[in-house]
């Protein structure tokens, strides 16, 4: 008795057909009013006394095996038909393409990265901008070269194409009581003809730090901090005297090449130095402007071009590159985050 069933296990495992005739006639054989299986359970009563609980056990599992093999053939001999002429479940996946972040993305959230360490938070502004926020409450004198035609996209007398993030100050300081400490990405256009070394638009960071007796040292570490973070911890600074019509005393900031490590290449010119950023404190009249008090607050701010970042970290030195979307360039910064 007990060889019959296994018998008749073997014959279900290895039973397999698509055909629903097939499958009624195979269903029958085992579970129809002749079946072996339905005849086993007739002679049931003949099994010894002592095998009785052991030989119910298995013949209710044999009787459910079949059941269920015979469910699974004729679900998947419905689901072939529909589907078997249009899609195979055998082909391997496509692979799936990841795309890449753009350089000055990537460079972007580094700098918002390190800022975001001591305390920066981040403050945006339109790109259309009024003359006051550009210009005039930025202390630019009325015939200040930078409001000329050959500079700004003007869109009427009002109204321009921001030409530099530093409108952001303004907008930040009129709103917002010191301290303020923040900086502010963002894209600026200027009216240039298009060429390896300048382009119509591009990026910059402006930074801001106003409080009580903010000075100049304060600005000078700060700018040691971010440099050291972005370029390596041994990166050293310079700062050279400049003018900026908004802040008082200005200077550009020189970080010591990272490519020749200062020794001097064609990259720095030989001189070991990269200049990568403008910057100064506040002047009292910008203060005045944003309603800020100059005898009790004092501040600094810089803006760096990100365009110019990216080009010293990847030595990328065609400007056109970043706006031209070639796949070829862009690729380039797949194992970037
Ligand atoms: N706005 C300047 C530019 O576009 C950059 C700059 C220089 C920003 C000095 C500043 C600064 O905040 O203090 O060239």
């Amino acid at each position: 008795m007990f060889d019959k069933i296994s018998t008749i296990k073997d014959q279900i495992v290895n039973f397999n057909s698509s055909d629903s005739n097939e499958i009624e006639q195979f269903r029958i054989s085992l579970l129809g009013k002749k079946g072996s299986i339905t005849n086993l359970f007739t002679q049931f009563r003949n099994v010894p006394l002592d095998e009785k609980k052991e030989f119910g056990k298995q013949l209710n599992l044999l009787k459910n095996l079949a059941s269920s093999k015979i469910e699974e053939l004729k679900s998947n001999s419905g689901s072939n038909k529909a589907t078997k002429s249009t899609i195979d479940f055998s082909m391997t996946a496509q692979p799936t393409v990841l795309g890449s972040r753009h350089p000055i993305s990537i460079v972007k959230e580094q700098i918002i990265e390190i800022f975001a360490q001591i305390g920066f938070t981040v403050s945006e502004g339109p790109e259309i901008e009024d003359d006051w926020h550009n210009f005039t409450a930025l202390n630019f004198p009325e015939e200040h070269p930078a409001r000329d035609m050959q500079d700004t996209f003007f869109i009427n007398k009002e109204m321009a194409l921001r030409t530099h993030t530093s409108s952001v100050q303004v907008r930040v300081m009129e709103n917002e009581k010191p301290p303020i400490r923040t900086i502010s990405p963002g894209r600026v256009y200027r009216n240039e003809a298009i060429s390896a070394r300048a382009h119509c638009f591009f990026h910059q960071v402006e930074g801001l730090y106003i409080d009580k007796d903010v000075s100049f040292a304060d600005l000078k570490q700060t700018l040691l901090y971010f440099t050291k973070a972005l370029f390596g911890e041994e990166t050293k600074i310079r700062l050279r005297p400049s003018y900026f019509p908004f802040t008082e005393p200005s200077a550009e900031l020189d970080v010591s090449c990272s490519i020749c490590g200062g020794k001097g290449c064609n990259v720095c010119k030989y001189s070991g130095w990269l200049e990568i950023m403008g910057c100064g404190m506040v002047d009292p009249n910008v203060l005045e402007n944003c309603k800020i008090d100059p005898k009790v607050y004092s501040g600094y701010a810089f803006g760096m071009g990100i365009e110019r970042i990216a080009q010293l970290k990847y030595q990328v030195n065609d400007l056109r590159l970043y706006s031209e979307n070639d796949l070829r360039f862009l690729k380039q910064f797949k194992s970037e985050l």
